[in-house]
């Protein structure tokens, strides 16, 4: 007679968007799972702050909630962590860990903080750690990064990886509209969260930055290395002046191998860019992710989708839960931390790329040449240069003058934008944007 496997023990913490997608999938696709994974696979117990609340829609037994993480942790084979945040996600981690159970969890913030010490845990008690949700949410990205492409050598990360920010500048793009009007907007369409200063000052971008950075380059890099600016001070007037030279802002998650004075290095960042409109990244509208990556073999790949949402992040936390219950099965471990690059995160002064200068000066002769010798005297070599001539009601002509630069560091431009803000010609240093993806 053969007796039924026993199923493997998944406990989550976390009931809320992504926890609730993931214990309603848990259900509904039991068999398949468990066909899948060589063994059913065993919903124990939901972690939740307010058990009282009805979550009949998700069709699971009310007696599996519970307000007790710390001993749920300790009667499980899988551990999926969906609560978010520092505190008590790291702790409630760890002590899965010491109790033998695997992680998975979609929770980036924590990961670019520390995900160091989770890996140690994960190596010190031979249990796996999985995280594909973190960065864009359904996206297959991390994996495709970390064991794909773990042959190649990869050059250049750079993704649209916050859906709140590009539906924001995308909804500027079409209507026009200022920024404070569109994050209205988007609040309103429920694309936008109440406070949207995670997403908006790009602190959600840099989290998936650093973990995009670490998996690709092989080295620690946490949110703190990653040079952030948000998208607050993009105003119409920006977008529009993209329009006119054939491209699109985006909130950009840049993540690349360059050469420092001082040897090879990298550089990760977030900040809004023009992009042209050719380029693929230039064409992901609303809140959708994409992720662009040059390889040195691949060549360029992309990776589009939703980068959010209860059941596509559902089913990247799905897919790590299959990977680590297969582990359980078969034996041995997934791939641990590799970190032995141990390349230094460069400064933003080191990073090289073409700037977008918008200036307004006085109409009168001499101040173009000024302005260029400016440009020259800080090495900065000037690609293109457009003026506008602009009167207003008491007859005065000012001049728009709008440069855009080749390849240059970000220390030389600030240089130079600060030079430029010193001329008794130059009114006003307008907008400063980077241009990327040639
Ligand atoms: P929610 O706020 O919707 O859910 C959080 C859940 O955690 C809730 O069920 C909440 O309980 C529970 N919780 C909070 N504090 C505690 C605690 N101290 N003990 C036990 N349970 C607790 O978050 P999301 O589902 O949106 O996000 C979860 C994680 O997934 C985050 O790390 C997030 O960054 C990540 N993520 C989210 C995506 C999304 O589209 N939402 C996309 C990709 C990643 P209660 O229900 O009682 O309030
Ligand atoms: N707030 C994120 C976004 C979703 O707007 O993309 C989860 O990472």
């Amino acid at each position: 007679m053969t007796t039924a496997p026993a199923p493997l023990r998944v406990a989550l913490l976390g009931g809320g968007v992504v926890g609730g997608a993931v214990a309603r999938q848990l259900a509904l696709q039991a068999d398949d799972l468990a066909h899948r994974v060589g063994r059913p696979l065993e919903l124990v117990g939901i972690a939740v702050r307010r058990p009282g609340r009805d979550r009949s829609e998700l069709g699971v037994d009310p007696a599996l909630f519970t307000t007790d993480a710390e001993e749920l942790v300790t009667r499980a084979d899988i551990v999926v962590e969906v609560i978010g945040g520092i505190e008590p996600a790291r702790s409630l981690i760890l002590s899965a860990m010491e109790h033998g159970a695997s992680v998975v969890t979609a929770n980036k913030a924590l990961l670019a903080e520390d995900g160091p010490t989770l890996y140690a845990a994960a190596a010190a008690h031979g249990v796996d750690l999985y995280y594909e949700a973190a960065v864009a949410g359904a996206i297959p990205i991390l994996r495709p990064i970390r064991d794909s492409l773990a042959g190649d050598s990869i050059r250049r990360v750079i993704g649209i990886v916050n859906g709140t920010t590009n539906f924001v500048l995308d909804a500027m793009d079409t209507s026009g509209a200022g920024f404070t009007e569109t994050v209205e907007r988007a609040q309103a369409l429920g694309y936008a969260e109440a406070d949207p200063t995670a997403d908006v000052e790009g602190f959600d971008a840099a989290a998936k930055a650093a973990i995009l950075s670490s998996l690709a380059f092989h080295t620690r890099v946490s949110s703190a290395d990653v040079h952030r600016e948000g998208i607050t001070e993009v105003s119409a007037r920006d977008i529009a002046a993209a329009r006119e030279m054939g491209c699109v802002v985006k909130l950009l998650a840049i993540c690349e191998r360059v050469d420092g004075p001082d040897g090879p290095g990298i550089s990760a960042r977030v900040h809004p860019a023009l992009i042209p409109l050719s380029h693929p990244l230039a064409s992901v509208r609303e809140a959708y992710n994409a992720v662009f990556v040059e390889a040195e073999g691949a060549g360029d790949l992309m990776f589009y989708g939703q980068g959010a949402g209860g059941d596509p992040t559902a089913s990247a936390v799905l897919g790590d839960i299959v990977a680590v219950a297969r582990t359980r099965v078969l034996g041995g471990r997934g791939p641990g931390e590799s970190a032995y690059a141990e390349l230094p995160v460069l400064p933003i002064g080191q990073a090289i790329t073409r700037y977008h200068v918008s200036l307004e000066v006085a109409d009168k002769p001499g101040v173009l040449a000024a302005v260029a010798t400016v440009f020259a005297r800080q090495g900065v070599s000037i690609e293109t240069v457009r003026q506008q001539v602009v009167t207003d009601d008491q007859d005065v002509s000012r001049a728009m003058l709008i440069i855009v630069t080749h390849a240059a560091t970000d220390a030389a431009l600030s240089a130079t934008v600060d030079e430029l803000a010193g001329l008794d010609t130059v009114n006003e240093v307008t907008s400063v944007m980077r241009v990327e993806g040639n």
